[in-house]
């Protein structure tokens, strides 16, 4: 069993030991916390719990929450971290885990040229094998990678143009905003435009991205222009082929990103997530060359897992499908919720 170390336990951290502990090729050797908070007394039930550095020891000590050592002594005891440390951190990090001569996978805050590759399953998992550093892109590039990578392998697609309206923050954060107003990117393309390019090999993209106030989900209106046409019913038809994208109707209820969340709240999903991107069936529209849909992401978990993925690329573990399918099968991810 590879031994994954985790640096970093928030909102993504998390979910990515959560995942890595539903494999049997993988198991967590420890999760970093710098805070001896509740988030790390309920960790401290499952997984090992070690420090950033040695300082922090005394603050584990006083809230009685027992440690195993710091970053250094994780690295010993991994053959991989998995760094979930908040945007620019993972970047000092880096020094650290080449002095320390592990490998690691990095998160979509981080800047690209941090890895040697930057990570989809679906659309570049062949671009990580055998790599020490990768990068698995953010949440919103992920969406996009998701649903465009199928029609560009039937279909070819030549331009991607979207709109990205954004959640302010993940529902577990009070500090951020913005909660009373609506804050575009004032730069075109927004910065998702170049990172979805480190994935998918799309030669014209276009992304402007709007801030609104909500923690649910993200919403993406994409528009597409194809080398062949695609109808509304082959994409979805491409969509349904893989799991991790699935086609809900707003006819049965779930018309806004409230009832998709609720949809996994009822099905029993872990910490309520939607690992899969949701299209809108009645959004998908082809005219010409164009194909139009709008989807819903959920911000936290769907990257989660990509990075199951990435570790089995990196280690050679298992080639792309197999990898996939068995990341899938563990996490509960089928293809069609309801
Ligand atoms: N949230 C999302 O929607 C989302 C989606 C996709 C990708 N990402 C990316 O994933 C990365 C992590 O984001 P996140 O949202 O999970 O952040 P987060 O919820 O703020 O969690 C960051 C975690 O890192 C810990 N931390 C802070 N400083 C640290 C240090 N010096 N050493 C070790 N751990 C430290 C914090 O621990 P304490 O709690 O103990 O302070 C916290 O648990 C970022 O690159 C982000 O851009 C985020």
């Amino acid at each position: 069993m590879l031994r994954v170390g985790i640096n970093g336990y928030g909102t993504i951290g998390k979910r990515v030991a959560h995942a890595v502990s539903l494999q049997d090729d993988m198991k967590v050797s420890g999760i970093v916390k710098t805070k001896p908070d509740y988030i790390s007394k309920i960790a401290s039930r499952e997984f090992n719990i070690y420090v950033p550095d040695r300082a922090a020891e005394k603050k584990f000590d006083d809230a009685g929450i027992k440690i195993k050592g710091d970053l250094g002594k994780l690295i010993e005891d991994s053959e991989v971290i998995v760094d979930c440390t908040p945007e620019g951190k993972g970047e000092e990090n880096l020094k650290t885990y080449k002095d320390k001569k592990i490998r690691a996978i990095f998160q979509g805050g981080e800047e690209a040229g941090i890895a040697e590759s930057s990570f989809n399953a679906y659309s570049n998992f062949n671009e990580s094998i055998g790599k020490s550093f990768v990068r698995v892109v953010s949440c919103n590039t992920t969406g996009l990678a998701r649903t465009i990578s199928p029609l560009n392998d039937q279909f070819g697609v030549k331009r991607v143009n979207a709109t990205l309206i954004r959640r302010a923050t993940d529902q577990n954060d009070s500090s951020k905003g913005p909660i009373n107003a609506v804050e575009p990117s004032l730069k075109f393309p927004s910065h998702h435009a170049p990172d979805l390019k480190t994935v998918l090999h799309v030669p014209d993209v276009e992304t402007v991205a709007i801030k609104v106030p909500t923690t649910l989900m993200h919403v993406h209106v994409v528009e597409l222009t194809m080398d062949r046409k695609a109808t509304a019913e082959d994409a979805i038809n491409a969509w349904n082929q893989r799991k991790r994208v699935f086609v809900i109707s707003g006819k049965d209820g779930r018309s806004s990103t409230a009832q998709i969340m609720d949809m996994a709240r009822e099905i029993g999903r872990d910490r309520s997530d939607l690992y899969e991107i949701a299209v809108w069936k009645e959004s998908v529209n082809s005219s010409g060359e164009k194909l139009r849909y709008v989807q819903a992401v959920h911000q936290e978990s769907d990257v989660v897992p990509e990075n199951v993925d990435a570790i089995r690329a990196m280690f050679q573990l298992l080639p792309q499908d197999e990898s996939i399918k068995k990341t899938d099968h563990s996490m509960g991810i089928s293809g069609s919720v309801i």
